[in-house]
């Protein structure tokens, strides 16, 4: 793979802990619009480096079609990208169950709206010193009048490493044939890096280019979601439903499908075992089939056994629906023991880089977390990450009566989202002029 022309924040996870920023500009005037791509393309990392201009400030830009529209780009050009891209998320939101309180009306503006052109993501070890790399770089982008800053968005990863409901989070990651980043799963075949990266050849064989090629190889679509997390309802319902602490985090385990430290059911099937679930080299060396078809250990219903079954057998093909995911938290952490909301907003920054919105983002969406008829459970939705609408009941497998939970409230409200294109250092450049 093309490394020194491929953004950074596509293949090469993140270091943790860290402090990081979303920023939201809309281009009012393409002439500035293609400055500051040219201004980006000079301090965005490539996967092939190891250092950033910025120092300990690391940067990535993407682009919305809309973006793309007011920098001047070519209608053929905006016509060869990918059709969920052009539509964005919020004209997807029914399909993708973001209705009811998480619908498009109520996201927090203006996301979802036809201002939100640049997507840049900064990162530095802590807040401070990400505060002085803005502090920096703010002449640089104030000068250009023809572009505004309309949204932004703080974030960090926990020194624990945590989300806001207790689970340990950025375990499972694929591996992409020619990045040179290991998988966490030595158990899963690399991908082809045409999943995770256009220009390449992806598992079914094609590769996808754009018109212009230069716009579109080496680059990746992401989709950010902003999902508000109701932790103290999360608590309410574990401790509602269990009989006492271990009871608790037995439940809060099948739900998810490892426990808060991360240890997988599959490997600690009976209690938690804090050591495997930091252990990078084990907490991700297990498979479903052989030894839990059925789900008596991970249910099949779990969050991580729906957004990858791995080797399970379900409806389709596993390997056209992986995804790289960047989470991290937004929002102070609910106090330990807190049973009541307090009313501040808490929750991941979910980002999702892959080559294909549809068959990736969306599939993993709409038919593994919004449904559950792919492994033989009708309607019911991801016990955790369903938004919009009740996840319905949730059905734990065990002998000699399976566990059903009845009306699982829904714990997580999408706030707002799009979809956006992480072009290449090269494409960034050709932005900068795009119509030359
Ligand atoms: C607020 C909502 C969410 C929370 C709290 C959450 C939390 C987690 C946690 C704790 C893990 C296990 C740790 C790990 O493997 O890294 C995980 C895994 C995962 N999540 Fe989520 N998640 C959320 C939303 C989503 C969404 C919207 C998607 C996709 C559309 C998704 C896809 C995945 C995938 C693919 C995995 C890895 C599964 C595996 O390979 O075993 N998650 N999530």
């Amino acid at each position: 793979m093309e490394l020194h022309d491929i953004q950074r924040g596509v293949l090469s996870p993140r270091p943790s802990p860290y402090a990081a920023t979303y920023i939201l500009f809309r281009i009012d005037d393409p002439a500035h619009g293609r400055e500051l791509m040219r201004r980006c393309a000079a301090v965005v990392t490539s996967a092939a480096d190891t250092a950033s201009p910025l120092g300990e400030t690391w940067v990535s830009v993407a682009v919305t079609c809309q973006g793309l529209k007011a920098l001047g780009v070519p209608q053929e050009a905006l016509d060869s990208m990918a059709w969920e891209f052009r539509q964005g998320m919020a004209a997807r939101a029914t399909a993708l169950g973001d209705v009811g309180p998480s619908a498009p009306e109520h996201w927090d503006k203006p996301l979802g709206s036809l201002d939100v052109h640049v997507v840049l993501v900064a990162l530095a070890p802590d807040e401070q010193r990400l505060e002085a790399a803005l502090d920096r770089a703010r002449p640089a982008y104030e000068q250009l009048t023809g572009i505004t800053a309309i949204w932004r968005q703080d974030c960090y990863a926990p020194p624990t490493e945590t989300e806001h409901f207790g689970y340990r989070d950025g375990i499972s990651h694929p591996a992409v044939d020619g990045s040179g980043v290991a998988g966490s799963n030595p158990l899963e075949k690399p991908l082809a890096p045409g999943e995770f990266v256009l220009g390449y050849p992806d598992e079914l064989g094609g590769t996808q280019t754009t018109r212009p090629e230069i716009l579109g190889r080496n680059g990746s679509y992401v989709a950010f979601r902003k999902l508000h997390q109701d932790v103290a309802a999360f608590r309410r319902f574990l401790a509602g439903n269990s009989a006492d602490d271990a009871d608790r985090e037995l439940l809060a385990a099948k739900m998810m499908g490892r426990w808060r430290s991360g240890a997988p059911l599959a490997l600690a099937p009976e209690r938690d075992d804090p050591v495997l679930g930091a252990d990078r080299l084990r907490n991700n060396t297990f498979g479903y089939e052989t030894d839990d078809p059925d789900g008596f250990v991970t249910p099949g219903a779990c969050h991580i056994r729906r957004a990858n079954p791995r080797d399970a057998v379900v409806a389709g093909e596993v390997r056209l629906h992986r995804m790289i995911r960047r989470g991290t938290a937004y929002g102070p952490l609910l106090p330990e023991g807190v049973l009541d909301d307090d009313g501040v907003e808490r929750g991941l920054m979910f980002a999702f880089v892959g080559a294909h919105l549809g068959r990736q983002f969306e599939f993993a969406q709409t038919q593994w977390l919004n449904d559950g008829v792919f492994f033989g459970s009708g309607d019911a939705r991801d016990p955790i990450a369903a938004t919009g609408e009740s996840p319905g009941d949730y059905v734990i497998p065990r002998r000699p009566l399976r566990r059903k939970l009845c009306d699982v409230p829904r714990f997580v409200t999408t706030r707002g989202g799009e979809y956006a294109f992480l072009p290449s250092l090269s494409a960034l450049r050709w932005l900068a002029d795009p119509t030359a």
